[in-house]
């Protein structure tokens, strides 16, 4: 029985171990070791380990599993530092991604091999760090155990034991074959991508190829991100399959060479007609992209009961923030504990906050004040929010620190120039790529400058991002926003104390002033509330009540627009909580018929519309929008995504550049892609309700963004769902 695992290497792969076995339940101690003492402190401080040393002697004592987690280069080394302090039954496996070489660095330390069991999980992704760890990086992926002859049995039996509580799968096969078929999968497409990148940027005209650079160089290149040291580790250590592979791919592509020499076009649509085949062939087998999990939704079902939903996104991302820029202590209750809000918890966790939580819904924030952010030791992983990113922008483009600001694959691609432009108006030196996304680098800052900024796009988030910027600018800063956008952040500036004018479309507010701590209610989040709002009004015989569910005026678009389709709501018991509207809303079955969008309840229900369409696909008649082409900068293009999503269930759909038109029909079984966007996903699992059959969903993981119970609080209240993989 394992009662103490020691981790050394606490990054990406270690920690997400750590984090996976904790959310699974293990009952043991896990030690993180390791040579660098900051990324050991925030393992303790994020909860993946229990407690941390830099003694690798005194880590492994009393370790009954001691996990290698160090670059492939430094485990002979790491091996010597700790054999002679293992206790005799002691169980040493790796997460290297070569295993003979792992196998003969064991073998040059030690002279019997029975207690080791070299693993590889196939997982990972391009950002590295404990602070990119994932409690779910292994779920539905697999894990390649390669014992040795002389391997106990019940060493491997109680790693694979541990790699399933992950939600892993174990295979277990010889080093040799693993190698090769790594050098195939995986180290041969690393070399290649971070060979294309270099080939690229060493051509004269690279800032032009960089500029125009789309697609398919960031599908190609995308896993050119990740870690260096551990990719020339991996090829050194597994040099001669790589060789191998390397020598096959050269052939190829010098036959392609040639065939495109000769303007041979018949053997060059042959070559590359059998590689789609191959690869499209692939891809249906391998529907979920890595590290994901897919929704299947079975027909029919009615939504009963009485529920509360998350908590909001967007007010917990500003509790956190102005919690942590105030004076005193800040009690949030209802916080989010999704990812999105979670990952902004943690990037203050990093700017010096001591941050305390969450545990059910409730974070205690103490203040630093408005002066006292610190330097963060690491670049600020934000992962899927755009809302962070930008909020946050606005606050560290102010400080006299530099920063640095990155995201996921999703928020990679987002545009940021609408608050790196304003910002740098008001005297920040930040900047993103060429094609103004993410990473951002904020540069120390040396004062800003209040600004008048009339904003092109109806953004909350930029607008946030100036009001934040603007209280540590000089004079007044003041927005003009060309349609309403929440107002979260004024309403929450006023309840940390915080004077913010509002007159006609413009908001303004003076710089240089203070915060004082107060305590956040945060209500139920309405865009989560949507997800029910329209499934309880398209299943028949439906009838739910929604409890204490925030409904901020330029929020309450959603309600406006299911009510004109004809939908049966009934919004009552409306309250204050801490300068939010709260209320309780009743849904039941309705036949909803399309309507014309009125375009001036687009902003408030900017979030709803995924949702909003599923509606408009059971209505009867023809549902158009416009004067919404800000969805096509969400976490996804939402027109699209869901216009193919919509298509593919068999229901008429139009896009526009600036909206959707939807013909009411019958939705069919079918399969989708949400392509990583949290409130897709969710909004095709209610289309089940209504449909001739299964509908599968790919790409669900994210749902954990802003909704992780989704699965949990649909299905009790009588949706057919299952995630699998
Ligand atoms: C948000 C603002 C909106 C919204 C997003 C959250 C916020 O984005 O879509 O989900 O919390 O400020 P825009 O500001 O880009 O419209």
């Amino acid at each position: 029985m394992v009662k103490k695992i020691t981790i050394i290497g606490v990054g990406l792969i270690g920690g997400s171990f750590a984090l996976a076995l904790k959310k699974a339940g293990f009952a043991g101690r896990i030690v993180g070791a390791g040579r660098r003492i900051e990324p050991l402190k925030l393992a303790v401080e994020m909860g993946v380990v229990d407690k941390y040393t830099l003694d690798l002697s005194e880590s492994v004592k009393d370790a009954d599993l001691i996990v290698l987690a160090v670059p492939m280069g430094a485990m002979q080394t790491t091996l010597r530092a700790i054999k002679d302090y293992l206790s005799p039954t002691a169980i040493i496996t790796d997460v290297g991604s070569a295993k003979s070489s792992f196998i003969n660095d064991a073998r040059a330390v030690f002279d019997d091999l029975s207690c080791f069991v070299p693993g590889h999980p196939i997982a990972g992704r391009e950002q590295s760090g404990v602070a990119a760890s994932l409690s779910d990086l292994f779920y539905q992926r697999r894990v390649i155990l390669t014992p040795l002859a002389e391997t106990l049995e019940s060493a491997v039996s109680q790693v694979t034991e541990l790699w399933k509580m992950t939600g892993a799968t174990v295979e277990l096969m010889s080093a040799e074959h693993h190698d090769k078929a790594l050098a195939s999968t995986s180290h041969l497409p690393h070399v290649l991508a971070f060979s294309l990148v270099n080939t690229l940027a060493a051509m004269p005209d690279r800032d032009d190829i960089f500029r125009y650079a789309a697609g398919g160089f960031r599908d190609f290149t995308r896993i050119a991100s990740s870690d260096p040291v551990m990719w020339r580790d991996i090829c050194l250590a597994n040099k001669n399959a790589v060789l191998q592979t390397l020598q096959a791919f050269q052939g190829n592509l010098s036959e392609v060479q040639k065939m495109i020499a000769a303007a041979d076009s018949d053997a060059l649509l042959e070559a590359f007609q059998s590689s789609k085949q191959i690869r499209d062939q692939y891809c249906e087998q391998t529907v979920t992209e890595p590290n994901d999990s897919q929704f299947i939704v079975s027909p029919g079902g009615a939504l009963t009961g009485c529920i509360r939903v998350p908590g909001d996104k967007s007010i917990s991302h500003r509790a956190i923030m102005l919690g942590a820029l105030a004076d005193g202590i800040t009690h949030i209750s209802g916080f989010l504990e999704g990812e999105d809000s979670l990952n902004t918890l943690r990037a203050f966790q990093l700017l010096g906050v001591n941050i305390e939580g969450p545990t059910d819904g409730k974070v205690t924030i103490h203040g630093v004040g408005i002066d006292g952010l610190q330097v963060p030791k690491q670049s600020l992983y934000l992962g899927n929010s755009g809302t962070c990113m930008r909020l946050l922008a606005g606050i560290l483009a102010a400080q006299n620190f530099s920063s640095e600001l990155s995201g996921d694959e999703s928020l990679s691609g987002r545009p940021m120039i609408r608050v790196t432009k304003p910002l740098a108006q008001m005297g920040a030196n930040i900047s993103g790529t060429e094609a103004g996304t993410p990473p951002l680098k904020v540069e120390r800052s040396s004062g800003l400058q209040g600004i008048h900024y009339d904003m092109p796009m109806a953004s909350a988030q930029v607008k946030s991002c100036l009001l934040l910027a603007g209280i540590f600018a000089e004079g007044q800063t003041s927005i003009s926003e060309p349609g309403i956008t929440r107002d979260h952040t004024e309403r929450m500036l006023r309840g940390f104390g915080y004077p913010v004018k509002t007159a006609g479309n413009t908001i303004s507010l003076s710089g240089g002033g203070r915060l004082t701590a107060t305590d956040v209610d945060v209500p139920g989040d309405i865009s989560s509330a949507t997800f029910f709002l329209v499934g309880a009004s398209i299943a028949p015989d439906s009838d739910l009540v929604l409890e204490h569910v925030g409904l901020n005026p330029t929020r309450s678009g959603v309600i406006n627009i299911l009510t004109l389709m004809g939908a049966n709501l009934n919004v009552y018991n409306q309250r204050e909580v801490g300068g939010e509207t709260v209320v309780d809303i009743r849904v039941r079955s309705s036949q909803l018929h399309g309507i014309s969008i009125p375009e001036e309840l687009v902003p408030l229900a900017i979030d709803e519309f995924p949702a909003i369409f599923i509606a408009a696909a059971c209505a009867t008649g023809e549902t158009h929008l416009t004067g919404a082409e800000e969805l096509r900068v969400k976490e996804t293009d939402r027109i699209d995504v869901m216009a193919k999503g919509l298509v593919a269930l068999g229901i008429e759909a139009t896009p526009t550049p600036d909206g959707i038109s939807i013909h009411g029909g019958q939705i069919q079984a079918g399969r989708v892609d949400s392509k990583g966007d949290h409130r897709i996903a969710m909004s095709f699992a209610m289309a089940g309700l209504r449909s001739t059959g299964d509908i599968t969903i790919a790409n669900c993981a994210n749902v954990a963004t802003s909704f992780p119970d989704f699965v949990e609080l649909s299905s009790r209240c009588g949706l057919r769902i299952q995630i699998c993989s």
